[in-house]
């Protein structure tokens, strides 16, 4: 079926939407949304809802990764953007800035340990660049050691030690560099190490793009105790666990390590002004010290992007978000034992605060629930690396009675896929 023939039942706006993303932007992104039944044109949005154009509503399971933690349009955020616009535009890239001082200083505050410069950058991928070459610079080594089920982004450094054929496509790998290890393998971590050359072990604590696998107890602290040994550092990408997400600030704190580099991203940007950062221990940061240009980006670090990141710092850090984080994963935790009681599809729940994963009883089954749900009024997406795990991804602000309403409607979705089979 052409692309045509599967726009007929939509208003004249979203055809039209549909059809010049397919022309001019995103052809196969386009025809394979429409292919597996979820032909979404995003329109109005507001907390943890959005409405397509053509008016079907959805419970916003998937918030970005994390960038509508807050949820949509967060009122105090577009104030607080408001009221920058009336001062302040990105500011010159080349200068100290208020917004920009007092965004590091307040990230200092808030991060654990020893972590204390701040470097920000318009994107997580780029943040992750930063972090290995902070890395790199400051052990004088050059490989990195990563899982082959992670993600960090899709510039150069961050693509090359995330999988290695999406990074290959582009003839961007770089295999020498980047050692890939399975997830929970000490033992891979550890020969990488025995080869010398490491200069860091770069992990996500809860790989999202891998289906939020939650690591046991010793892993992410034995990957601590072998990177003190060979005196290698330890990034944790927080891009997607950072933020509140875990029911701490940051999901290193949930696992008592504590990284040389973190780096986060999305939710720090409100959902409103793109913003990344990585934060580094002044040891790490030395280069800072001696290279004052070492890194430029005339959008990194806007003036507008610090001040909203400023105001979703603080309300993520706030005891009541923390607590709520932990008291609707208890609460979700409770509807889909029931539901998983109720429904064999549903063959497993991953949970760690509000990083959850649902496990389906089939080799691609999330694409199957991601779909059902979405015919249900629910958009959450499947993990990319893990197509049986579906990302259930609430919002630090939710309350029960929404939570009451996505566990009604995985109800139906689930029973949808049953009745199919
Ligand atoms: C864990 C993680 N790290 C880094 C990134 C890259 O962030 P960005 O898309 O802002 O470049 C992502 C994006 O999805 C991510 O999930």
């Amino acid at each position: 079926m052409g692309i045509e023939d599967r726009l007929t039942s939509f208003s004249e706006r979203k055809q039209s939407v549909l059809r010049r993303a397919h022309d001019y932007l995103m052809p196969n992104r386009v025809e394979t949304w429409l292919g597996v039944g979820v032909p979404l044109v995003i329109g109005r949005r507001e907390g943890y809802r959005i409405w397509d154009v053509d008016g079907k509503e959805l419970l916003d399971l998937h918030l970005n990764g994390g960038t509508y933690n807050l949820g949509h349009r967060h009122p105090d955020l577009v104030a607080t953007l408001r009221e920058a616009l009336d001062e302040l535009d990105v500011g010159n890239h080349h200068f100290p800035s208020e917004a920009r001082a007092d965004l590091g200083e307040q990230l200092a505050a808030h991060t654990p340990g020893g972590l204390h410069y701040s470097v920000f950058t318009p994107s997580g991928s780029e943040a992750n660049d930063l972090a290995i070459k902070s890395a790199r610079a400051s052990t004088g080594k050059r490989r990195i050691v990563c899982l082959g089920s992670g993600f960090h982004g899709t510039s150069g450094l961050s693509g090359a030690a995330g999988n290695d054929e999406s990074a290959r496509f582009f003839l961007s790998d770089r295999p020498d560099e980047f050692v890939k290890v399975p997830f929970g393998d000490l033992d891979a971590i550890e020969r990488a190490m025995a080869e010398g050359d490491v200069a860091a072990v770069l992990i996500e604590p809860i790989p999202a793009t891998y289906g939020f696998p939650v690591p046991s107890g010793g892993y992410l602290s034995g990957i601590r105790a072998l990177c003190d040994e060979h005196r290698a550092l330890l990034i944790a990408d927080e891009v997607q666990t950072g933020l509140g997400r875990t029911g701490h600030l940051w999901a290193v704190e949930a696992f008592d390590v504590q990284p040389d580099v973190l780096v986060t991203g999305k939710g720090l940007s409100g959902g409103l002004y793109p913003i990344s950062a990585v934060v580094l221990t002044r040891e790490v940061g030395a280069w800072l010290e001696e290279k004052g240009w070492g890194y430029v980006s005339t959008f990194g670090g806007s003036e507008l992007g610090c001040r909203v990141a400023l105001r979703a710092l603080d309300l993520c850090a706030r005891e009541e978000s923390l607590e709520n984080a932990v008291r609707i994963s208890d609460y979700l935790g409770a509807g889909l034992a029931d539901l998983q009681s109720r429904h064999a599809f549903l063959k497993g729940v991953r949970r760690k605060g509000l990083v959850i994963g649902l496990e389906c009883d089939h080799e691609m089954g999330a694409i199957q629930l991601s779909a059902a749900l979405y015919g249900r009024g629910v958009w959450a997406m499947f993990a990319g690396f893990d197509p049986s795990v579906l990302q259930f991804k609430p919002g630090l602000l939710v309350d029960e009675a929404y939570c009451d309403e996505v566990l009604e409607r995985l109800d139906g979705a689930l029973g949808d896929i049953e009745t199919a089979r």
